[in-house]
């Protein structure tokens, strides 16, 4: 079959071809499923074959009328291959501060937007970002040496600024150092400051900054009360503020303060997030089945039924100390100890030091067997990355990547949240239409 359409364009369905012709004067939405399926080159009708629906559902599922499952979209990601925007579906743009591997990035690409500009300091971050955001230009480097000049227009300014100022691991360990922490620290806490001096020159329509729920609390609040003075107060945005648990769309607890701004008073509102109900998600999706019902990838998992090696198994000696540990912990009336997971199971916060010991999420492997680690493409799924994100990098790496990074489900479904106002400020309220 012919993959070009008659405007030489892939696609070629009718509606396809009024988006096109209209796009310079119409702003449209597309949706995710539509975008990957120009992606890849497909018409309805090829659609329909490879995923075996009916033509009619994928006309469904263009017009947003059903939710893809998240299968589909894996399939229709992997099939459009690379991550790379075409202009032509691009419904805004954005920066990527504190980029990690590119959680943030993956999420707001789903929701239609591009990516302008990326900064990350961190060498293997930078590795397994690029090896999965296939750009045309460099990635920046340390954010407080490059002049606001340097940087894109951009319609919003995304960052996860880092956490350890402001989470209780951070906090307690530059405490027992006799270190000032949060906004009086030197080196990490003025990071925020970068933050606000790119949004002061700017202006973007909207921002989201993630963070460690902690920083609500943190230093009896006054941190956060300073994040919120700077973005509403000197820079005039208006903010919104939530923390979302990853469990409403993974198996793991994972909390993070989210907050989105708009440069112009807007009607959003957290309801428009309509969040899944938590804790339906179960570690069963996340585990590799060792069945042969996956295919055996890299040193993860190995032989024709896929089983996980055996290097993530605990030793003896290790696992021995976790329990011993733990046990000395319980009797001393503190402390979780490890936490031991089976496929019925949700999991505890996979942390940036889950390398270490991996004591947090243990699963369990029965029949007198010491339980092992995640893999780290475990880990990938627990963050609810692609299928087919790469992970180019060593597990050490891996696991304190993944540690760090956020669960992109959450944000995507936050990002798509925001359009409407994000729109609303970006063209003064103009009417969308909707596929
Ligand atoms: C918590 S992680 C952010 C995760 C990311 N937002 C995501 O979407 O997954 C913070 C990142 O900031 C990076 N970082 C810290 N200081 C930096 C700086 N001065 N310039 C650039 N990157 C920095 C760290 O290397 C780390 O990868």
């Amino acid at each position: 079959m012919n993959k070009s359409g008659t405007n030489g364009l892939p696609g070629g369905t009718k509606t396809d071809i009024l988006t096109l012709i209209n796009h310079d004067k119409v702003i449209r939405m597309t949706s995710e499923f539509t975008r990957l399926r120009h992606q890849a080159g497909m018409t309805t009708e090829m659609a329909a074959v490879e995923l075996g629906y009916s033509p009619r559902q994928i006309f469904r599922l263009d017009a947003g009328e059903i939710e893809p499952r998240k299968a589909v979209l894996d399939r229709m990601r992997s099939l459009a291959g690379v991550q790379e925007h075409d202009d032509r579906f691009t419904q805004f743009t954005f920066i990527d501060l504190f980029a990690g591997i590119g959680g943030l990035r993956t999420a707001f690409d789903n929701a239609g937007g591009r990516c302008v500009f990326t900064s990350e300091w961190d060498r293997f971050a930078q590795q397994t970002y690029e090896a999965n955001h296939r750009d045309n230009r460099l990635i920046a480097g340390d954010i407080t040496e490059i002049d606001v000049e340097d940087i894109p227009e951009h319609d919003v300014l995304v960052a996860g600024f880092p956490c350890q100022p402001f989470s209780i691991a951070g906090v307690s360990k530059k405490n027992a150092l006799g270190r000032a922490h949060g906004f009086l620290d030197e080196t990490q806490g003025t990071l925020f400051f970068d933050v606000a001096r790119i949004i002061s020159h700017h202006r973007p329509a909207a921002f989201l900054l993630e963070n460690v729920k902690n920083l609500k609390s943190h230093d009896k609040g006054r941190t956060f009360e300073v994040i919120r003075r700077t973005l509403e107060d000197e820079l005039g945005y208006e903010l919104h503020v939530k923390v979302i648990d990853a469990k409403h769309y993974l198996p793991q607890h994972r909390e993070r303060v989210v907050m989105v701004g708009f440069r112009q008073a807007t009607n959003f509102s957290w309801d428009n997030l309509n969040l899944p109900e938590a804790g339906v998600h179960r570690m069963r999706e996340v585990l590799h089945p060792e069945d042969g019902s996956e295919q055996a990838e890299g040193h993860f998992t190995l032989g024709p039924e896929a089983q996980v090696n055996e290097k993530y198994t605990l030793s003896d000696k290790l696992w021995q100390y976790l329990k011993d540990y733990a046990a000395k912990h319980k009797a001393a009336g503190n402390g979780f100890g490890y936490g031991l997971v089976g496929p019925d199971d949700t999991c505890r916060t996979l942390s940036a030091r889950y390398y270490k010991d991996g004591s947090e999420i243990l699963v369990g492997q029965g029949r007198g067997k010491n339980p092992r680690r995640l893999t780290p493409r475990e880990c990938a799924r627990v963050m609810g990355f692609p299928e087919n994100f790469r992970i180019p990098v060593s597990d050490t790496q891996a696991y304190k990547q993944f540690g760090n990074s956020v669960a992109v489900p959450v944000f995507e479904a936050v990002a798509k949240a925001m359009q409407p106002q994000l729109f609303q400020v970006m063209y003064g309220g103009a009417q969308r239409l909707t596929a």
